[in-house]
């Protein structure tokens, strides 16, 4: 059995982020412990309020987002924080030299159905003379993050993690509250034979995609030639834990839904961290036209549109998007 603190500090010569990692498992646990509760603890159950991206907050959307803000402020290492539920940036500490941006709870919808949801975080470097307060701050790309990650509240309560060597999962073991090392070096399979994608915004998509998805429903008689299986459980984190067990293809693409915004996806707390994982479990992850952790964010709450998973399945709905 090994520990998540001793295998950190066996992995990641990096002192600060494994004292952030390490430290956030904290409030992580702590969101473990109610959402095992539920209605107990009283915290099921809309906020009756919105967030900045227009979504109905759940208690636990607030619960989960003040408790990652305050673990994360007192980690001396975290100079900032961003998060889905957060309208701005908030500075932490001035001699802190990483950001942290987070999705407190992914999946929200599902909490009321007792469906497993998740905590997805990135760790950025931040520089020297940046303003933590600031948007400007948190504009990095995907490809700069130091490390990523999710922790899954599902039937167990899972943390999977890259610090950019590998893709590693840990076990929450309740009976002594600690991580215990699951599965190393994970890898994503090349090919699926399973997507998943929500088929009532079909048309909305671009008609690349639909042609992709009509090409995968129709199965061995299709031009792809075998016979697919299809999942949609309406929490990323759940959905991409999947696809690092089993393999698989994750789509929330492009969509005409709301003019300006590409996809539903959140960027920086949902798009960068799950692609750091899925390419260093050996997968690929684009918007259909580009590498999604080379986008360059324009603001902190900026959507993307998503592709993930299976490097082989990936690579064939990229080429139905080809422009010639
Ligand atoms: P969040 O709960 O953090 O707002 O994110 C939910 C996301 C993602 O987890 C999931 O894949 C997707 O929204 C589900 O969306 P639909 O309800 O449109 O299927
Ligand atoms: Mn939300
Ligand atoms: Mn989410
Ligand atoms: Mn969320």
């Amino acid at each position: 059995m090994q520990r998540l603190r001793t295998f950190l500090d066996g992995h990641c010569d990096n002192t600060a982020v494994v004292e952030i990692i390490d430290g956030l498992m904290v409030a992580c646990k702590d969101i473990a412990y109610r959402l095992h509760l539920g209605s107990l603890a009283g915290v099921l159950g809309s906020a009756e309020q919105e967030n900045v991206q227009g979504e109905c907050q759940k208690k636990l959307d607030v619960i989960s987002n003040d408790l990652i803000k305050d673990c994360l402020a007192a980690i001396p290492s975290v100079k900032g924080l961003a998060s889905e539920e957060e309208e701005l940036p908030v500075a932490c500490n001035a001699s802190g030299e990483y950001l942290v941006l987070f999705d407190p709870l992914d999946g929200s919808s599902n909490i009321d159905v007792n469906v497993t949801v998740g905590t997805i975080f990135s760790i950025l470097k931040a520089a020297a003379d940046s303003d933590a307060a600031t948007e400007a701050a948190y504009l990095q790309s995907g490809k700069q993050q130091v490390a990523a990650g999710y922790v899954l509240y599902g039937p167990s309560t899972l943390l999977v993690l890259t610090t950019g060597d590998g893709v590693f999962s840990f076990t929450l073991d309740p009976r002594i509250g600690e991580f215990v090392l699951e599965r190393q070096n994970i890898r994503i399979s090349e090919t699926t034979q399973e997507f998943a994608i929500n088929m009532s915004n079909q048309r909305f998509w671009l008609p690349e995609m639909q042609q992709y998805v009509s090409d995968l429903l129709q199965g061995e008689e299709g031009p792809l030639g075998k016979r697919y299986n299809m999942r949609w459980i309406a929490s990323m984190v759940a959905e991409i834990h999947r696809i690092l067990t089993r393999g698989g293809i994750f789509m929330y693409p492009y969509d005409s839904r709301d003019p300006g915004k590409p996809g539903k996806l959140r960027l920086m707390y949902e798009g960068n961290p799950m692609s750091m994982l899925v390419e260093q479990a050996g997968g690929m992850a684009s918007t259909a036209f580009e590498n999604i952790m080379t986008v360059k964010p324009e603001g902190i709450h900026q959507r993307v549109s998503v592709v993930m998973g299976s490097s082989q399945e990936v690579e064939t709905a990229i080429s139905y998007h080809v422009k010639n």
